[in-house]
Formats: structure tokens, C-alpha cells, sequence
């Protein structure tokens, strides 16, 4: 099982968009056999495919249970192919709960449990906040793979450097397996931002870039009201085809 976490230190830029779509791309054309795990207390990747709940246990269930069987937290999407951990407020307990007991180490937990399923799964994806906190670093110490979102806007390269420098800690002392995979532009259009802003970005040599850059479409903000991935609500859509052509990129890579 690959574990790829999808991460940006701010919020908007499509972290949950590209997790839920990219999942659901690799299970249903790809067929491959993908996990979900919202890492986020907002759930929105659980809210995307209408399960955000709290009558079941979710991602808190792997930051502060002990013993904890993953077929308790995983549950089934519509979607053959494609499980999801969902998220919601609890989360925000677990992992204050998780800074305070120093009796266990704290920054493994997700690659213990994540162990468990690993020849279950294909892919792993998981889906950040928009923050460092200890459910994110157990994120990329599971991780093989990073991708990082990025809408161009005035502000769109802070932090780059505080994700990259994270990364680099984490593979120096906990994950060496770990991989900054590339930056991708989403919710692009073609404006004199968003044309120099993808230059600037092809042109530095700090971060890896992929090709393919989404296109910004209302289909997806549509897709969000539907609860439904962007190649099932709008296949034919500038956003969909883009997922579809930034999976295969990722695969080739
Ligand atoms: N390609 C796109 N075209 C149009 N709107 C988009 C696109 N990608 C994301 N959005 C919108 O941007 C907002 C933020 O996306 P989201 O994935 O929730 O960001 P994050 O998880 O990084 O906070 C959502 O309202 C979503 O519908
Ligand atoms: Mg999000």
C-alpha cells in the first residue's frame, strides 16, 4: 500500500477537492483498491461522500487507541474500490489528547494502524488540514508520498517553505521512505496571475512541479452540493478531465 498525503498549510486551495477526486480516479479507472482517511476535524472529505457522522468511530480512533482493529474505523463509499476513515470534531480531542500523554510515543500511531490494511489497499490517501498538528506529522510519517496543492494567489506560496522544511525533518528522523512528490496548481484560469504564477513556479528548482494543473470549473463547487466525485457528476468537465490526466501523470511518475 502507497500512502500519499495531500497537504498545504493553507485552507481553500482544493486539498480535499484533489484527495476525494484523485481517490476515486485511482478505484474506478483505475481500479485500484483505495482507502480514504479525512484528516481533517472539519470532515470535509467525509461530508463528500454524505458520511460525516458521530455515531461511528473515526481518524481519533487511530490517534488514541491503543489496540485499535482498523476494520472498527474503515467503512465502505458508494464506490466499489474506495474506502474512507472519516473525520469530525472529535479528532480535534484526540489529538490534544495525543500531545498530552507522553507515555506512548506519539508521531507513529498512524503508520501502526495503517499497517494493518496494508495489503488491503492499493493507495492510501490522506487528506490534511491546513496545519502542523500531530495527526498531520503521523500523516507524513506513514507517508511515501507528499503532494501539495496550490491556488495562485497573492499569498500562494506561503508556507511552501514550512511544509518543505516539515518533510525534511520528518525523512531525517522518523520516515526516510517520505517523498516531497510535487506541487500541482488547481483552480487555475487562464489570467496574467495564474500564467505567472505557474511560470514562476516551472521555473524554481526548490520544489518538484507536475505538468498537469486543474482547471477551474463551477462544476465543482456544484459537485460538492451533489456530494459527488468531479468524473461522476461532470465527466466531461475542463476539472475532470484534468483529475483524470493528473492521476495518470502521478502514476508515470
Ligand atoms: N477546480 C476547481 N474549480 C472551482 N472550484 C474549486 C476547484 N477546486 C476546489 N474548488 C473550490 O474551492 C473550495 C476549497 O476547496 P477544498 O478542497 O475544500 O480546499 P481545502 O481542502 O484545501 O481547504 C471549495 O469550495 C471547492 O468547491
Ligand atoms: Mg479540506
Amino acid at each position: 500500500m502507497k500512502i500519499i498525503s495531500i497537504i498545504n498549510l493553507k485552507g481553500g486551495v482544493a486539498k480535499t477537492i484533489s484527495s476525494v477526486n484523485m481517490a476515486h480516479i485511482l478505484a474506478t479507472v483505475h481500479n485500484k483498491r483505495v482507502l480514504i482517511i479525512d484528516n481533517d476535524k472539519q470532515g470535509n472529505a467525509s461530508k463528500m461522500f454524505g458520511m460525516h457522522s458521530y455515531e461511528h468511530k473515526g481518524t481519533e480512533a487511530l490517534m488514541i487507541e491503543k489496540d485499535l482493529n482498523m476494520e472498527e474505523v474503515i467503512r465502505k463509499t458508494d464506490y466499489e474500490n474506495l474506502d474512507i476513515v472519516c473525520a469530525n470534531m472529535n479528532l480535534l480531542k484526540a489529538n490534544l489528547e495525543v500531545v498530552l500523554d507522553q507515555s506512548r510515543v506519539q508521531q507513529t500511531r498512524f503508520r501502526k494502524a495503517l499497517n494493518q490494511v496494508k495489503d488491503k489497499y492499493d493507495y492510501c490517501i490522506i487528506d490534511n488540514a491546513p496545519d502542523i498538528n500531530i495527526s498531520t506529522i503521523n500523516a507524513l510519517v506513514a507517508s511515501e508520498d507528499v503532494l501539495i496543492p496550490v491556488k495562485i494567489d497573492d499569498f500562494a506560496f506561503d508556507g511552501l517553505k514550512e511544509i518543505k522544511e516539515q518533510i525534511e525533518a520528518t525523512k531525517e528522523d522518523l520516515n526516510q521512505n517520505l517523498n516531497l512528490k510535487g506541487c500541482f496548481i488547481t483552480q487555475f484560469m487562464k489570467n496574467e496571475v495564474n500564467l505567472q504564477g505557474k511560470e514562476y513556479l516551472n521555473l524554481q528548482d526548490e520544489y518538484p512541479v507536475f505538468k498537469t494543473h486543474i482547471r477551474r470549473t463551477e462544476k465543482i463547487d456544484e459537485s460538492t452540493f451533489a456530494k459527488m466525485p468531479i468524473v461522476e457528476y461532470s465527466r466531461r468537465c475542463g476539472a475532470a478531465r484534468d483529475y483524470l490526466e493528473l492521476v495518470s501523470e502521478y502514476l508515470e511518475k
